[in-house]
């Protein structure tokens, strides 16, 4: 597998909690597994080994010598490319909101790194990218490398884990990344006169996945397409849509050490323990009565908190509370910290990116509020569901797959009012207890646990 992220290393969302398990998932289920990625200056890497010193690549007119740092952790090979020109930086893909000019380049190298690891350290039947960053691995194996014998039937499969991130990149950067100008063209590498590096996967990758079943009919339609929606249903023969699961042994309320008590589907008592040291934490009055509505988030425009700013007046003349943590554009901070200031006993506003304090927000709050404007997989409703902190989400993605009525609350309009309507229906339905509590435990006995995605990613490999 080739990633940008993959926790416990480095994360910035979803993207990194998958590779932290999904690899070891398959391990489990008797694959050998290798995860290729950056040693970022800001990746936390234990111990690692030094598995190669000195490994030269070309890119274009560039020459880099890469080393490779191998972690092995639940029977996975993570071997971190090493190349401190490239990433000995600040961040993953930017700073302060910036991209970092030369990310073809970085990514470029990864790619071209994979290939080398591929020859020398581990030799796979099976190249699988992710996103865009490793979208230019289909594309030298299959027009780089086509007749090396080192990758006879090895195959490529590429999964999108987000569509809005296509790693699209100026004509220019093909001399860059030692690219033959005759693969750009509409058929190959040139997306409406830029250079993609998705598009690349898309076009030379023998299989393509994306992370939910809804989201893989969804993106071969202009509204969620971003512009790879005819390319897609060309290429529908070789899309289909695998849910993402869960890492249990990292979300569960019965051990997880970030939270002040634990608790299960049969004794959620605790809970609200769970809750009032999160209310604490937030300042907010410590009424364990009163609702209180959890959001963990990257702050984007994919994430839909423009629809909640619509109606978040009328949210606050409700009796609830809203405990929320994320970070990312000004715009979607600036508005939760001015209803913070307007309502400071009702909103409870963290601009940072913090695990622990995600963990808390699923335990302690009641419902947990995710308005997608598109959601390929999301993860934290799922995380919601084991806690007992009931779902209300925009139905889209696999956020329709994973969300159900007997244990959360839909609408699917990307429209505010059908928002705050299902807002108001889940806060008329907190009052009935009974009927309550009957919700948490049908969301708390919910299973996304790999294994079963994790089968059907074998499947896939061995089709
Ligand atoms: P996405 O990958 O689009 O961000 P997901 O729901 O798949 O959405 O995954 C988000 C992951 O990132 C979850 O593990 C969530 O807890 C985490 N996360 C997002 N924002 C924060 C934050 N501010 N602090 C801590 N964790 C966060
Ligand atoms: C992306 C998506 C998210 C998904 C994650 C992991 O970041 O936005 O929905 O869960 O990737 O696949």
């Amino acid at each position: 597998m080739v990633t940008s992220e993959a926790a416990p290393f480095v994360k910035t969302g979803g993207l990194g909690d998958v590779l932290g398990s999904l690899p070891a998932a398959l391990v489990k289920r008797g694959d050998d597994v290798a995860v290729v990625l950056p040693r970022y200056r800001i990746a936390e890497i234990p111990h690692s080994e030094r598995v190669w010193y000195s490994m030269p690549l070309n890119l274009g007119a560039h020459r880099f010598s890469i080393a490779v740092d191998q972690v092995v952790l639940h029977g996975v090979r993570y071997l971190f490319v090493d190349c401190p020109p490239l990433y000995d930086r600040a961040g993953v893909y930017n700073e302060h909101g910036v991209d970092y000019g030369d990310n073809h380049i970085r990514f470029g190298i990864l790619n071209q790194a994979a290939l080398g690891i591929a020859r020398n350290i581990f030799r796979p039947d099976v190249f699988h990218a992710h996103d865009w960053p490793a979208g230019l691995l289909p594309c030298y194996l299959r027009a780089g490398y086509a007749g090396d014998p080192t990758f006879f039937g090895a195959k490529c499969v590429l999964t999108i884990h987000n569509l809005g991130y296509q790693g699209n990149f100026p004509a220019w950067t093909l001399g860059d990344l030692g690219l033959d100008a005759s693969l750009y063209h509409p058929e190959g590498l040139e997306f409406y006169g830029r250079l993609s590096f998705l598009k690349a996967g898309v076009v030379w990758s023998d299989a393509i996945t994306t992370v939910s079943p809804t989201y893989a009919q969804e993106i071969q339609t202009p509204e969620f397409g971003f512009g790879f929606d005819g390319l897609l249903r060309s290429r529908a023969y070789k899309l289909s849509g695998i849910l993402n699961g869960v890492d249990y042994e990292q979300w569960d309320p019965s051990n997880d050490p970030y939270i002040p008590a634990h608790y299960s589907a049969s004794d959620f008592s605790n809970k609200r323990t769970c809750k009032v040291a999160l209310l604490e934490a937030l300042g907010l009055p410590k009424d364990a009565e009163r609702p209180l509505i959890g959001v963990v988030s990257r702050f984007v425009y994919q994430k839909g908190f423009d629809l909640f700013g619509e109606i978040a007046g009328q949210v606050a003349s409700e009796d609830v509370a809203m405990a929320i943590l994320g970070s990312g554009e000004r715009a979607i901070e600036d508005m939760f910290l001015h209803f913070a200031r307007v309502h400071p006993d009702q909103f409870g506003v963290r601009i940072v990116y913090n695990n622990a304090f995600a963990h808390l927000i699923e335990a302690g709050s009641d419902m947990f509020l995710m308005p997608s404007r598109y959601e390929p997989s999301g993860l934290s409703q799922m995380y919601s569901l084991r806690y007992g902190t009931v779902p209300i989400v925009r139905a889209t993605g696999g956020l329709e797959d994973s969300v159900h009525d007997d244990s959360g609350f839909k609408f699917s309009g990307y429209d505010p009012q059908a928002m705050l309507a299902v807002i108001r229906e889940a806060l008329a339905a907190y009052r009935d207890r009974t009927g309550w509590e009957q919700r948490m435990r049908h969301g708390m006995a919910k299973d996304f646990s790999w294994d079963v995605s994790a089968a059907k990613y074998q499947e896939l490999y061995r089709a």
